[in-house]
């Protein structure tokens, strides 16, 4: 796999997708947004890839926001549909049938918050700064920032965030329930790897339906409820589930083969 703006590598089923712009702490221009839309293609279509985990290069930076230097000559019409592209290229990390965790490594302002909370959940380094200080530019958030950070936050801290474009420390994110997670930068991807060997070794399609019940908590057009009971459903239908009861009654480890 081969991307000109992210390094990409497997470990242990993990694809490690590291974005790769050290120089511009990461910013999301057009060319890294792309590239993010193609990998979480290869992400959904292939079985060797259990889960990912997405992080930034160098000390400082995960993502300094998208690429200012390309909002210049923007038309209203131009800005609206570059908005609408994010928020879906984020939309498929968000519903990506594998775990996505964020190790965030360093500033996480702006595009880059809103990339940390489409993953799944999000790991802090002690020196991550997070915050969307868009209204400092005269913009707002544009790639679902006002959706997902109340969703995370809640309302009051989410406005106060938006509003005044603040920045939190890690600390204060875990705190907010915006993190899960403070760690080391040295210990950030051992400890995202810790985690998902946990999830590997559970039957993988227990884990898609469950991240499509938990999505559907917040989508407005969709019964949560119904959305998890039809999925259970369809649990039962897989050998995975037969393999994991029986394994129960039987005293040993289930051996799940995804299907
Ligand atoms: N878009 C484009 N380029 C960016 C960028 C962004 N969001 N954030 C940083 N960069 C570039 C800088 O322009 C600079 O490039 P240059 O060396 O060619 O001038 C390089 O990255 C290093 O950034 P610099 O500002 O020198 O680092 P710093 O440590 O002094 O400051 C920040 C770090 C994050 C505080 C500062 O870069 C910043 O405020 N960035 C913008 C954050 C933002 O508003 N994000 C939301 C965008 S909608």
């Amino acid at each position: 796999m081969s991307f000109q703006t992210l390094f990409t590598k497997m470990e242990d089923h993990t694809l490690i997708i590291t974005i790769n712009r050290p120089e511009k702490l990461n910013a999301l221009n057009s060319q890294v947004m792309q590239d993010l839309d193609d990998v979480f293609e290869r992400v959904y279509k292939f079985p060797e890839i259990k889960s990912v985990i997405l992080t930034g290069a160098g000390l400082k930076s995960f993502v300094a926001g998208a690429d200012i230097k390309e909002f210049e000559t923007l038309t209203q019409e131009e800005a609206t549909a570059l908005a609408k592209k994010g928020q879906s290229i984020f939309a498929k990390i968000e519903n990506s049938p594998k775990p996505v965790i964020a190790c965030v490594n360093g500033f996480a302002l702006g595009g880059g918050c809103e990339l940390a909370m489409s993953c799944h959940f999000i790991i802090a380094s002690d020196n991550a700064l997070f915050g969307q200080p868009e209204v400092n530019l005269g913009i707002m958030v544009g790639y679902g920032g006002s959706q997902r950070l109340t969703q995370k936050v809640g309302k009051a801290r989410a406005m106060e965030l938006i509003i005044t474009g603040n920045t939190i420390n890690a600390e204060q994110a875990l705190t907010y329930g915006l993190v899960n997670y403070v760690v080391p930068q040295t210990g950030l991807i051992d400890k995202a790897m810790q985690i998902l060997a946990a999830a590997h070794t559970k039957a993988p399609m227990a884990i898609a339906n469950s991240i499509k019940a938990v999505n559907a908590a917040w989508d407005e057009n969709q019964d949560g409820y119904a959305v998890e009971a039809d999925l259970f459903g369809t649990c039962f239908v897989t050998e995975d589930c037969k393999e994991g009861i029986q394994a129960f009654i039987e005293k040993r480890k289930p051996h799940f083969k995804g299907h």
